[in-house]
Formats: C-alpha cells, sequence, structure tokens
C-alpha cells in the first residue's frame, strides 16, 4: 500500500487533511497575485481551493505519479510535476510554499533546504502536518492492537518513516536552522467524533501508506494481502471497542508552522 494506490479513494477519505488545509489556507493569507507551490498536493484538492485565491502561478508537485493524475484531471490552470519535495529545482520563483499533511513523509533537512531556494526573498511557507510521536493516540491504540495480535510477529518489523518532533521548540529550532523566520507554530490537540467506519476511512487516508507498506518493512516477509487484510480488520474491531454512543473520539496532534526567508 502507498500513496499511488491510496489516490483513486483518496478525496472520499481525506476528510482530516482537508480540514487542516483549509485551516492553513486562511493562515497563510495568500494574496491575490502570488505565485504559490504547493508541496506533497496529492489529488489537488486543496491546490484547487488555492486556484480560487490567487491569479499567479501555481505549481503541484507528489512523488506520486497516481496523485498527480488525479491533480491533473481535478484542476486546471496549474501546473503538475511528479517530483519529490527533495528535487525541487526552482530558484527565486514563488511568494508562498504550502504543504499540508505532506512534511512527516520529508527528509526535512532537504525540504526545508530546497524550500529557501524555491522562496523569493520575503517568501512565506506553510506547514501543517501530524506532530509528536504520540501523533494519533487513537490510531496508536489501534496499532497496539495489531501489534499485540498474532501478526505482531510480523508487525515489530515496521520501522515508522515519519518525521515528528515532540514541542513547537523543536520545530522552531529546525525551521531557524535553515534561515527561516518563525512567525507562527503551534501544536494543536484537535479532537472529532466518527462513527468507526469513517475512522477506518480516515486511517486508509493515510496511515496505511506507512503502516501496510512493505517498504518500511526491516523484514516485509508476510506484509502481504492476507496480512493487509488481517490488519484492517484489527483495526476495524478495536475502534468498534472504542465506540461510546456509536461514535469514537479521533485524537490528532497537528503542528501549524509559518516561517519567512529573508535572503
Ligand atoms: C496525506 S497526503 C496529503 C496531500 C494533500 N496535501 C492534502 O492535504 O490533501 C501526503 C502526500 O505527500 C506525498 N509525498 C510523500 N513523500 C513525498 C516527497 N518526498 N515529495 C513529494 N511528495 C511526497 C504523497 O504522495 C501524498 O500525496
Amino acid at each position: 500500500m502507498n500513496f499511488d494506490e491510496v489516490a483513486r479513494e483518496y478525496s472520499r477519505v481525506a476528510i482530516v487533511q482537508k480540514n487542516a488545509g483549509i485551516r492553513l489556507i486562511e493562515l497563510l493569507r495568500i494574496g491575490e497575485k502570488d505565485d504559490v507551490l504547493d508541496a506533497g498536493c496529492g489529488n489537488g484538492a486543496l491546490t484547487a481551493v488555492i486556484r480560487e485565491i490567487t491569479k499567479g502561478r501555481i505549481v503541484g508537485i507528489d512523488s506520486s505519479r497516481k496523485m498527480i493524475e488525479e491533480a491533473k484531471k481535478r484542476v486546471k490552470g496549474v501546473e503538475f510535476y511528479v517530483m519529490r519535495v527533495e528535487d525541487l529545482e526552482f530558484e527565486n520563483e514563488f511568494d508562498i510554499i504550502f504543504s499540508n499533511s505532506s512534511f512527516q513523509w520529508f527528509d526535512a533537512d532537504r525540504a526545508l533546504e530546497r524550500f529557501k531556494a524555491c522562496l523569493r526573498d520575503g517568501g512565506k511557507v506553510g506547514v501543517q502536518a501530524p506532530a509528536r510521536k504520540d501523533y494519533s493516540p487513537t490510531f496508536l491504540r489501534a496499532v497496539e492492537a495489531v501489534r499485540n495480535s498474532e501478526i505482531g510477529k510480523i508487525f515489530k518489523h515496521f520501522r515508522s518513516p515519519w518525521f515528528f518532533l515532540d514541542s513547537e521548540e523543536e520545530y522552531i529550532k529546525l525551521f531557524e536552522r535553515h534561515g527561516f523566520e518563525v512567525e507562527h507554530c503551534r501544536i494543536e490537540k484537535v479532537v472529532t467524533r466518527h462513527t468507526p467506519e469513517e475512522l477506518l476511512k480516515i486511517f486508509n487516508s493515510g496511515a496505511v501508506a506507512a503502516y501496510l507498506n512493505p517498504k518500511f518493512y526491516e523484514k516485509a516477509d508476510g506484509v502481504d494481502e492476507a496480512y493487509r487484510r488481517k490488519f484492517l480488520e484489527i483495526v476495524r474491531r478495536e475502534f468498534e471497542n472504542m465506540a461510546i454512543n456509536g461514535l469514537v473520539e479521533l485524537v490528532f496532534y497537528r503542528v501549524y508552522i509559518l516561517a519567512v526567508i529573508f535572503k
């Protein structure tokens, strides 16, 4: 399972990422002539929102070919490229970089070096991403049930690919180390309520791209279709166990960062 496989279903299920993204767009106050880079744009649903705000140039990049295919179908008037953030080659071309729910997947140091080069003097980057090792106690509880199950012996080889820092200070230091002035940095605890079925869809829209991807297992023997099915079955059961009056409280820690570069 990776983002190519998630792509087609993504728009139906990416509720959580989208709400957080709209908030990031509001925080960024994109001007009507700003040139914007959407880094890790996914299926372009939020790039489309940005297209409504600015008449400037918009570029969306994502490492998943399928996501970019979806984005091209969805939004017109945007340049979309299959590209890794770490390989960005633009120089002084953007006023704003927008990156929603993707930063945890990046090599943070390399991404920030590339962001710095892409931005014009005084340009701004806005990042929203899950934060803290316990990024979602709700998801982690479900994953713990997998660890304690009969497929735990396979799951114990999983190595998280995600980049998380535990405090606002650490995120500020990271951005400052790359020459950014941090205007805003907050880790927010976001609590929403969902049926177990909805929750499984949310889990499917992002987390599975790591948990069910053999690439992120030190030993991937046994990470096959049967394992995936069993994994999701256990997660579903755990979500059902957590429900009170049919609803589960989903807790997510999210960091919002706005940072400016002066060259
Ligand atoms: C959870 S999705 C978020 C998509 C979109 N920004 C949104 O908020 O709906 C994360 C995206 O990051 C992309 N991605 C992961 N690693 C990447 C990298 N190194 N460079 C570019 N894109 C990457 C994935 O392909 C995926 O589309």
